[in-house]
């Protein structure tokens, strides 16, 4: 396990992904109260920047507990937040539940599985998971498909979503 004290910047090929700041409250609050992305996540889109505030404070508090960790995904040469993801929360060497979004207009790019891929090998080499759950609703399309692409397995239904995992013994064969 290593030491997390620093928030760990991730690079892919297109992405950055790196801690969330106060500087990106309009940017989480512009995606948060868009109703097309937080209508699979949140009762409500956010309707006023505070929430956003809040959340990015929440968001510094689970990183300093080492209970959560959710990473800005930039473009490479870009810092503006085009989505985030993370695993929230987590159990250094136990379970970890991911967590993803996405401004609309980058859908149909890849990026999410990009950002993805980067996040769940940080979760099963950096934090020793053993594990990473997600709960996606079954009409959410994009999102069912997006963690079958990853390798996470169908495990059961309950009530209107259906709750995926992927064991790491799985993943050393999909990665
Ligand atoms: C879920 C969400 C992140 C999926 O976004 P996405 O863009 O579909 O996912 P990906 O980044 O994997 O992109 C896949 C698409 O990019 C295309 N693509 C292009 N290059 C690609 C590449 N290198 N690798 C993979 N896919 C690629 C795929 O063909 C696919 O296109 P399609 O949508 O036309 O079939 C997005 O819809 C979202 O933010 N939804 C709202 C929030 C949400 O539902 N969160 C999950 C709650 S459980």
């Amino acid at each position: 396990m290593v030491n997390i004290k620093q928030f760990p910047i991730l690079k892919t090929g297109r992405l950055i992904l790196r801690q969330i700041t106060a500087d990106d409250k309009e940017a989480i609050f512009c995606n948060f109260s868009d109703e097309a992305v937080t209508r699979w996540f949140f009762d409500q889109p956010f309707s006023e920047l505070q929430q956003a505030e809040a959340l990015i404070d929440e968001f510094d508090q689970h990183f300093v507990d080492e209970c959560g960790i959710t990473w800005a995904i930039t473009l490479k040469d870009e810092n503006d937040v085009i989505g985030t993801c993370g695993l929230e929360p987590y159990q250094k060497g136990g379970r970890g539940e991911i967590g993803f979004d996405l401004v609309q207009a980058y859908w149909g790019k890849g990026i999410m599985s990009e950002a993805l891929r980067a996040a769940i090998a940080y979760g099963f080499e950096c934090l020793s998971l053993q594990g990473i759950d997600a709960d996606t609703y079954c009409d959410n399309k994009r999102s069912l498909i997006l963690l079958e692409r990853l390798g996470f397995s169908k495990r059961e239904q309950v009530a209107d979503y259906f709750r995926f995992s992927l064991e790491l013994m799985d993943w050393k064969t999909v990665k």
